[in-house]
């Protein structure tokens, strides 16, 4: 497996020192900062937009790995690409559909990604595998971070691993939700590559610590997967 992807997510940081807690996420070693997207209609939580989304970016040098849990991403594709994503994913279970989302992210320069819900099945998904850069598969129920993973996601994981459009083209599998040492271990060996922590990170007493804890963990499922 390529080098994995590390991306907290800065759902679960202090939110009075969000500047300093993206860069506490680029110092401890993160590759990406995940930054969650939520709508108060698709997920029953609110969270930030795109100015915010751009303050982050001002704050740090890791790629913004944004993710959409909003009704109407395409109302929102351009102000979030000019807020500085490096890429954006959308859920397939949004209201607009989704492949003509990820041509508009695409059409603007940056990366596109599909979102899945643990109940949605890779079917959903499978005619835009030749288009994505990424798919995220949620291991907890949007809305919440601190949640825990649930297990049958994984199934999925090892089907989109496998998947021969895969061999066309190299998307990431990236899990979201629950994610810790135990469960990296898991998502690794089934196949996954890059890997959304927020609680795991942000809550731990030292992140740094956490971070390279993670990366060994999801070194030894790689190593385990088949
Ligand atoms: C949940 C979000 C996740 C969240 C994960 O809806 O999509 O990105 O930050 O949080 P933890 O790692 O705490 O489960
Ligand atoms: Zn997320």
């Amino acid at each position: 497996m390529a080098s994995p992807i590390i991306a907290p997510s800065i759902l679960a940081s202090d939110y009075a020192r969000f500047g300093e807690e993206a860069r506490r996420a680029e110092q401890a070693g993160g590759d990406w900062l995940h930054v969650d997207i939520m709508d108060g209609h698709f997920v029953p939580n609110i969270t930030f937009g795109p100015e915010i989304a751009a303050a982050l970016k001002r704050s740090t040098n890791l790629p913004l790995d944004v993710h959409l849990m909003i009704e109407r991403p395409d109302l929102y594709v351009e102000k979030f690409v000019k807020a500085g994503a490096s890429r954006i994913t959308v859920h397939i279970e949004a209201h607009h559909p989704a492949q003509e989302t990820i041509r508009q992210i695409r059409e603007s320069g940056c990366l596109a990604g599909v979102a899945l819900n643990p109940a949605t099945g890779c079917s959903a998904i499978e005619h835009l595998l030749g288009e994505v850069d990424l798919v995220l598969c949620m291991t907890v129920v949007p809305g919440f971070g601190g949640q825990a993973f649930i297990p049958e996601v994984l199934e999925k994981v090892r089907h989109l691993a496998r998947h021969p459009a895969r061999q066309q083209r190299r998307y990431y599998i990236e899990v979201d939700g629950g994610i810790q040492v135990e469960t990296a271990v898991a998502c690794a060996r089934a196949g996954a590559d890059a890997f959304v922590a927020g609680t795991s990170l942000f809550g731990a007493k030292d992140i740094s610590r956490a971070v390279a804890d993670l990366r060994q963990a999801i070194q030894r499922g790689s190593e385990q997967a088949g």
